[in-house]
């Protein structure tokens, strides 16, 4: 059978490759196809060489939680602004022979001696506290997560499944575009770190370009160094002293207790009917039961006959969204706060918050948006297993900071917490009491990678980065395929707006129609129009006949086979 794969255009000569089954709508505002067909199976990534890697152990005969591991841990060395070995994330995994959904929540955790007022200095929060430097980071869950999976689902070694990330950051690869512009935009900041800058940076301190080579040695090494038993390696072995002393060293609060505490979660997936289907979605710490409000919200809304991107369902969708972000402060992390998702997911809740979208009273203010990291991937196996999974280290390069002998990058998952009630983390969200910092608690998460069903089958999946704008971009492409039933490609590349209560903007991509945009402001919404509203990925299921694209708007590959 025929590859089809689909990957952008770099400059450094790599051509455009679609060998397409069956051609899709041409993407409005973005030139290289995004989209692949597969038979057998499909993995999409913010990045194409991690997308190989997935495909490389689908076609060694893994399944879909080893390839997605291989992809994880291949783009957290070809997306390291994103993502890696320094952070968390969920996996939502659909296991085919036993009918049945899994949550493994392996996001970051409070330091133990981490305490709820300390981002205050002279009785006022300093969230930069927070972000660039030491005091942001949180324990890794990244290892613990992908060891846990495996070790549940999986049917190959660690070592096996890291193969193909050790080579990419052993060997080198090419710097993606969207790469190199983060490297750009933060090289003052990069310079400031010697482990980062010496990767990063030319030697004359300047950034690389697009299809420049960047070698990660270190991280291979640690990657390699975790042998077959990388929790013991990471956790309790020469990485965890190595990241102890270094935390140590600057005054940072991750001890050897944090690490050797640290446990992955498996929780219940949360569901929510839409039409005729099921969607599946991670509980808290994860926002996916905001994705299943608003979902439930605009259930029967006879969207299809409005018209994607038409004036009068983006004013609906605005709606929605806003009082599904002013759910999301209700939720938090589970193990210290009661959220009562059976209650947030009721027809009851759903109805009150489809009766306050329609009929706004409150309009609230401040700021604007934000660039952010954290990286998506999905697989469909040819056993029909899937897995959508989304990894993070926070804002991009997360701290700032890197361990220079392990090559790992630091996270600032800290940023996720309410570093007081009311005070706006770097995505502009402000923090209620229930996402405070306490020892060893998760922070809020946006990130929501959803499966969706129909008469118990998977028929597609998607999830995506880019801060909270992850939360609204899930929903519009789910809408779209689901009540628009645009193919996979199509409903990623339509534009997006982004709602999220406060500040009082609705912020646009500059992709929508003029028109669209005026109808929008005449009715009197405030907008800010900005280049792109974060990544999201999808694949829709049927037998035989996957179709996966990536986001164009970070780049990356869809590969099937
Ligand atoms: N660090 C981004 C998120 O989890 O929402």
């Amino acid at each position: 059978m025929a590859v089809s794969k689909a990957v952008m255009l770099m400059p450094r000569g790599i051509q455009v490759c679609v060998v397409a089954l069956a051609l899709f709508t041409a993407t409005p505002s973005y030139a290289a196809d995004t989209s692949a067909v597969g038979v057998h199976g499909m993995v999409v990534s913010e990045s194409e060489d991690a997308a190989r890697a997935g495909v490389e152990i689908l076609k060694q005969g893994g399944n879909a939680v080893d390839a997605a591991v291989a992809t994880a841990l291949a783009v957290g060395v070809t997306n390291p602004a994103a993502c890696g070995i320094g952070g968390g994330g969920f996996m939502l995994i659909y296991i085919a022979k036993a009918h049945a959904f899994y949550a493994l929540d392996y996001r970051e955790t409070a330091p133990l001696q981490a305490r709820p007022d300390m981002y205050m200095r002279n009785g006022k929060p300093d969230e930069d506290l927070a972000r660039d430097g030491i005091l942001g980071v949180a324990v890794p869950g990244e290892i613990a997560g992908i060891d846990a999976a495996l070790r549940r689902f999986g049917t190959m070694k660690f070592q096996q499944i890291a193969a193909p990330a050790e080579k990419l950051a052993g060997d080198g690869y090419a710097a993606s575009p969207h790469l190199a512009g983060e490297i750009a935009q933060l090289a003052s900041k990069l310079k400031n770190d010697p482990g980062l800058s010496q990767v990063f940076l030319k030697p004359d301190g300047s950034a690389p370009k697009a299809g420049d080579m960047i070698v990660e040695k270190n991280l291979a090494a640690t990657l390699k160094s975790l042998c077959d038993d990388p929790v013991r390696n990471f956790y309790h072995g020469q990485v965890a002293s190595a990241l102890v002393a270094f935390m140590k060293a600057r005054g940072g609060l991750l001890s050897a207790a944090d690490l050797t505490n640290y446990r992955p979660d498996w929780r219940d997936p949360i569901r929510r009917r839409y039409e005729g289907y099921e969607v599946y979605a991670m509980p808290p710490p994860s926002s996916g039961g905001v994705v299943l409000e608003m979902l439930g919200a605009l259930d029967s809304g006879h969207l299809a006959g409005l018209g994607v991107n038409s004036p009068p369902y983006l004013a609906r969708l605005i709606e929605v969204m806003r009082q599904g972000f002013i759910d999301r402060e209700r939720y938090a992390d589970p193990d210290f706060i009661g959220v009562d998702v059976q209650k947030l997911l009721s027809d009851t809740n759903i109805q009150q918050l489809r009766e306050r979208a329609l009929h706004p009273k409150e309009m609230r203010p401040p700021p604007a948006a934000h660039d952010h990291g954290t990286s998506n991937l999905l697989v469909v196996d040819k056993d029909g297993n899937v897995v959508a999974l989304t990894t993070t280290i926070n804002t991009v390069f997360g701290a700032k900071m890197s361990v220079p002998a392990l090559g790992l990058i630091l996270n600032d998952e800290m940023d996720d917490f309410a570093v007081a009630p009311g005070v706006p983390n770097a995505y502009h969200l402000e923090g209620e009491r229930a996402n405070e910092v306490r020892p060893g608690k998760r922070p809020l998460s946006s990130m929501t990678p959803i499966i969706v069903t129909k008469s118990g089958v998977p028929v597609m999946t998607t999830g995506g980065s880019g801060g909270p704008t992850i939360v609204s971009g899930v929903l519009q492409v789910a809408l779209n395929i689901l009540a628009f039933h645009l193919d996979a490609a199509s409903a990623v590349a339509e534009p997006r707006i982004h709602e999220q209560a406060a500040p009082d903007i609705v912020i646009v991509e500059q992709a929508m129609p003029p028109a669209t945009r005026s109808a929008l402001e005449q009715m009197g919404y405030k907008l800010k129009v900005v280049p792109n509203l974060g990544a999201v990925g999808a694949i829709t299921i049927a037998p035989a006949n996957l179709r996966g694209a990536f986001d164009p708007r970070k780049g990356g590959g869809a590969i099937g086979y």
